[in-house]
């Protein structure tokens, strides 16, 4: 395994639309790896292939309960809204407001290519929607209601 450079905000590659994941093969597998190690080291939650990258169809999630691989993930279903405070590994230190579907449920292939759905409430659907958003080249920056102040940043980490 090893570890992968983050891609920062400004960099084109965030803002391209990624290509399905077509070869369920050992490169695949080492990705998924090396973003599991990447995303564990920045104390992440979640990380999307752009972000290292690589413009396939793939995250990995961690919300603290084990690492969820998604390739070709697609979003089957959500509901209600929850707003919360939302940040980003491509941009760091900064912090904003989103509202995001309470529940959400996602269909994708695991690292061998078989389909599976998994569904999530609170952080872990926002985390989906903004994983997933990443391969469309979106970052949450396009739908927060107002990025936190500099203030606000101090006192949530304190
Ligand atoms: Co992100």
């Amino acid at each position: 395994m090893a570890i992968r450079q983050i891609v920062k905000e400004g960099d084109d590659i965030l803002t391209k639309k990624c290509r399905p994941v077509v070869k369920f093969d050992e490169r695949l597998a080492d990705l998924l790896d090396d973003m599991a190690e990447t995303l564990h080291l920045a104390n992440g939650v979640g990380l999307a292939a752009p972000q290292v990258g690589i413009l396939r169809r793939l995250v990995i999630i961690d919300i603290g309960e084990g690492v969820i691989e998604l390739i070709n993930p697609k979003i089957i279903a959500y509901s209600g809204d929850q707003e919360s405070v939302e940040g980003c590994l491509s941009c760091p230190g900064e912090w904003g407001i989103t509202h995001r579907p309470e529940y959400v449920k996602v269909k994708a292939q695991n690292r061998f290519g078989e389909e599976f759905t998994i569904d999530g409430k609170e952080l872990l659907a926002k985390a989906f929607c903004h994983e997933i958003d990443h391969l469309d080249g979106i970052l949450y920056k396009q739908k927060v209601v107002r990025m936190l102040t500099p203030q606000e940043i101090e006192e949530m980490n304190s």
